[in-house]
């Protein structure tokens, strides 16, 4: 990189997240039992489902499609380079064997460890690896009630309150935690879900569960012996100790910030609203919308973490898979302006309307993300002199540029004294969001 140049530098952590700012793009999974309401993964709370009532899915959950090579392969063809996967979602069901539990998939009909054979597809597909796991359960005897939990309403239940124990909760959620860091080799990320931090959802907000109902320190202390430069997120409510802030479905507005210093951070957003798998949604984002949004992503720093939720068949569905796929036709010929990209430097002033910078300090390169064609002439402020190349980065067409030339002053771009204007084609190329790529002197 120009050695002079200003983009923020998050301090260093005690996770390792070098190849996480690079890698950028990454696969969220929610799947357990709510697969099979197929209404919200939260389906057990919004209904107030009793443990009785939810015990169907249990009993009839058999997965028979699931192949994760094939969940693998559409990762990987959408140029995603790490996964993340609920190991157990607030109801408290396991994907793996856990010694600790029967509420486990080995006890379903499918009857067998679903996490492993997923991490090693994943990783043979060149992914690495993270797991979601909820510090939330409503399943788990001893897990006190709160505003959320599935039987608030219910006074038996409630009764029984006095004698749950917090404590052996959590002893329950470190020696959870200690199988998935010692049963399944090098875990990258570990993705705690969640306590509201002082900014958080205030409608979720878990009176009486925060560090001390974790016992959140000592649960970090192990996983960093268990597993040193494992990436951590933030959920934890602690306010040290973490790696990543882990804003969710909404674009920050710029690079994300805590007690006013930039951070490493990762947008995760779905494809329809829930996470786990949703039949009648109807909310599903456009594929441009989905390449904006991690463009504009990039743009400002961050990484993105895309969900999808998968069929209680085992599958992903084909408005899932569509807008992957489209996302990898995207990736395989813009890859450059995402990988090892960031915000571009404050020298390089704002991006023109309609458009965003990425920019790669590795290699000087520039990239203007066109979201809007505009005709004949893209003006870019401040670069006037910077540029030694450019080119369109789907078929790598030249760009002819030209410093913005006295005439034209006259007539409408006195602005534009130390713009350079890009001569663009009458045509938008034929991609989703067409990419310019600059070698910048
Ligand atoms: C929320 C929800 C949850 C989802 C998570 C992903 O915290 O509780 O259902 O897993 O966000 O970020």
């Amino acid at each position: 990189m120009h050695a002079n140049l200003t983009i923020p530098k998050p301090e260093p952590t005690d996770g390792d997240t070098s190849w996480f700012v690079h890698d950028r793009f990454g696969l969220f999974i929610h799947w357990g039992l709510y697969a099979l309401p197929a209404r919200h993964e939260w389906v057990k709370s919004n209904e107030r489902i009793n443990n009785a009532d939810y015990e169907k899915y249990f009993k009839h959950f058999d997965p028979d499609l699931y192949d994760p090579t094939i969940w693998a392969d559409a990762a990987a063809n959408a140029g995603m380079k790490y996964f993340v996967v609920t190991t157990k979602h607030h109801e408290g069901f396991c994907l793996w064997d856990s010694k600790y539990t029967d509420y486990k998939i080995t006890n379903t009909p499918y009857g067998k460890d679903a996490l492993t054979p997923m991490v090693n597809a994943f990783r043979e597909r060149g992914l690495r690896t993270g797991f979601y796991h909820s510090i939330i359960d409503w399943h788990h005897p001893d897990y006190t009630l709160d505003p959320v939990h599935p039987q608030r309403d219910d006074a038996e239940y409630r009764k029984g309150d006095a004698e749950r124990d917090m404590k052996r909760y959590a002893e329950y959620l470190h020696n959870q935690s200690r199988e998935l860091l010692t049963q399944f080799g090098n875990v990258d990320i570990l993705w705690y879900d969640f306590t509201p931090g002082p900014d958080g959802d205030t409608n979720r907000n878990l009176p009486g569960k925060n560090r001390e109902s974790w016992q959140s320190e000592k649960l970090v202390k192990m996983v960093r012996e268990l597993q040193p430069g494992i990436i951590l997120d933030d959920r934890l409510d602690l306010p040290t100790g973490w790696d990543i802030k882990t804003p969710e479905q909404f674009q920050p507005r710029g690079w994300v910030h805590h007690e006013g210093k930039p951070v490493v951070w990762e947008a995760c957003q779905t494809f329809s609203g829930s996470w786990g798998y949703h039949r009648d949604e109807s909310s599903w984002k456009s594929l441009e919308m989905l390449l904006l949004m991690l463009i504009d992503t990039i743009s400002k720093g961050g990484n993105l973490l895309l969900n999808v939720g998968p069929t209680g068949r085992g599958e992903f569905d084909e408005r899932a898979l569509s807008r992957l796929a489209g996302m990898g036709e995207w990736m395989k010929r813009h890859s450059r302006s995402i990988y090892g990209c960031t915000q571009a430097p404050t020298e390089f002033g704002s991006a023109p309307q309609d458009c965003r910078y990425t920019y790669n300090p590795d290699t000087n390169r520039l990239y203007v993300h066109v979201l809007s064609w505009p005709f004949g002439q893209l003006y870019l402020d401040g670069m006037a002199g910077k540029v030694e190349y450019a080119q369109l980065l789907n078929d790598a067409s030249e760009i002819p540029q030209k410093d913005i030339e006295p005439w034209q002053m006259e007539r409408g771009n006195e602005g534009g004294k130390d713009a350079l204007a890009l001569r663009l084609p009458i045509q938008k190329p034929n991609v989703t969001v067409p990419v310019i790529e600059l070698f910048l002197k």
